[in-house]
């Protein structure tokens, strides 16, 4: 099979761990008879030093002709210390994500049976995690009208929240839910505000078109508790923009390091793959990044847009193996670590 892939690799340790998950990609290829031609487009920071503009239109191109999307970062601390800068990075990832149309952001949270120790929550509480997120990426309050106003001393951000978009968000997180546990918790904060019930009552809505899923509705604060005491008690979660950035960031601590989860972000045109930690400005160019979350993600990807499983699943045994092995960054092993590309040379070798 030929495979269009479009390589993004941003900024901070970007580069770096998109380097690793090309390479096993690579491996895939060749292992099973696969084409892969990569694109490189430019984007975040990297992007607007080079051409002012963090989505430079020739990106944009790249990915509408690709199969899919390897990304890796993106964000530079130069730009988030100046409130005042004309043109961020981030808003390179969040242009993407609009103009691909990549309105659900799938992010699952799962444990390593060789990890469970590194969670700094307690093993019998997140032993047999397995819980994914699916986060609206494209309304909601990241994209409303938002300013200034009386004289620069007020700000406001506004949420807003369509039907259309809720239900065809919520559809991808009852097709999961149906293909899982038939159990889905849908996330909001109806007590206070208006998009959070316009979310329930649409969701409810549709609840007789599945009648095999048990759904739930509980309240952001108090599933921001729950998930760190009974994280098994979740299976499928869905929830509104905001919500999702935060709660995916907490549930990232159970698998023990951020440098593991991947993520998919898929709608109406390319889909998009990506770490789901950020560009860790601190360690680029050392060579000590985990390449993890983006080999995942590269694993995420075959099964996902290319329908590949079992290329899919040589990725994540060899993932599985190289934690059980402890051949692992030092964000997982203070001592005794290995490097990023040793990592994935590693990876690579057993593939
Ligand atoms: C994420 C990130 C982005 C977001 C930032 C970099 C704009 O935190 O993908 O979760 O807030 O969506
Ligand atoms: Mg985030």
């Amino acid at each position: 099979m030929n495979l269009k892939i479009a390589k993004l690799a941003g900024d901070g340790i970007g580069p770096e761990v998109i380097n690793e998950a090309v390479k096993v990609c690579n491996a895939v290829a060749k292992k099973f008879n696969h084409k892969i031609i990569w694109n490189d487009g430019l984007i975040g920071a990297d992007a607007i030093d080079r051409v002012g503009d963090p989505y430079p239109q020739k990106t944009h191109e790249i990915c509408l002709e690709s199969d899919a999307i390897l990304f890796g970062a993106i964000g530079d601390p130069k730009f988030d210390n100046n409130p005042n800068a004309e043109v961020r990075p981030e808003q390179g990832l969040l242009s993407m994500r609009k103009k691909l149309g990549l309105y659900a952001n799938i992010r699952p949270t799962f444990t390593f049976d060789s990890l469970i120790e590194n969670s700094p929550l307690k093993k019998e509480i997140i032993s047999g995690t397995n819980l994914i997120f699916v986060r609206e990426l494209t309304g909601g309050i990241y994209f409303g009208k938002k300013g200034r106003t009386n004289k620069n001393m007020s700000a406001y951000d506004t949420c807003n929240y369509s039907k259309d978009e809720i239900v065809r968000l919520a559809k991808i997180g009852f097709d999961l839910a149906s293909k899982r546990s038939k159990k889905l918790c849908c996330v909001d904060k109806a007590n206070v505000m208006e998009t959070s019930r316009l979310w329930r009552e649409t969701i409810q809505s549709m609840e007789k078109d599945y009648p095999e899923i048990e759904v739930s509705y509980e309240f952001v604060d108090a599933v921001a508790m729950r998930l760190i005491q009974w994280p098994t008690n979740y299976d499928v979660l869905i929830t509104e923009n905001l919500f999702g950035d935060i709660l995916t960031d907490e549930a990232s601590v159970i698998s023990g390091s951020m440098g593991l989860m991947p993520s998919a972000s898929i709608g109406k045109k390319t889909s998009l793959y990506e770490p789901i930690h950020g560009s860790y400005p601190e360690a680029a160019g050392k060579n000590i990044a985990n390449p993890l979350a983006t080999i995942l993600s590269a694993a995420m990807m075959f099964e996902n847009s290319f329908n590949l499983k079992e290329e899919a699943q040589v990725i994540k045994d060899s993932v599985t193996n190289s934690l059980d092995k402890k051949i692992v960054t030092r964000d997982i092993l203070k001592d005794k670590s290995y490097t990023t590309s040793q990592v994935g040379d590693w990876i690579v070798s057993k593939i």
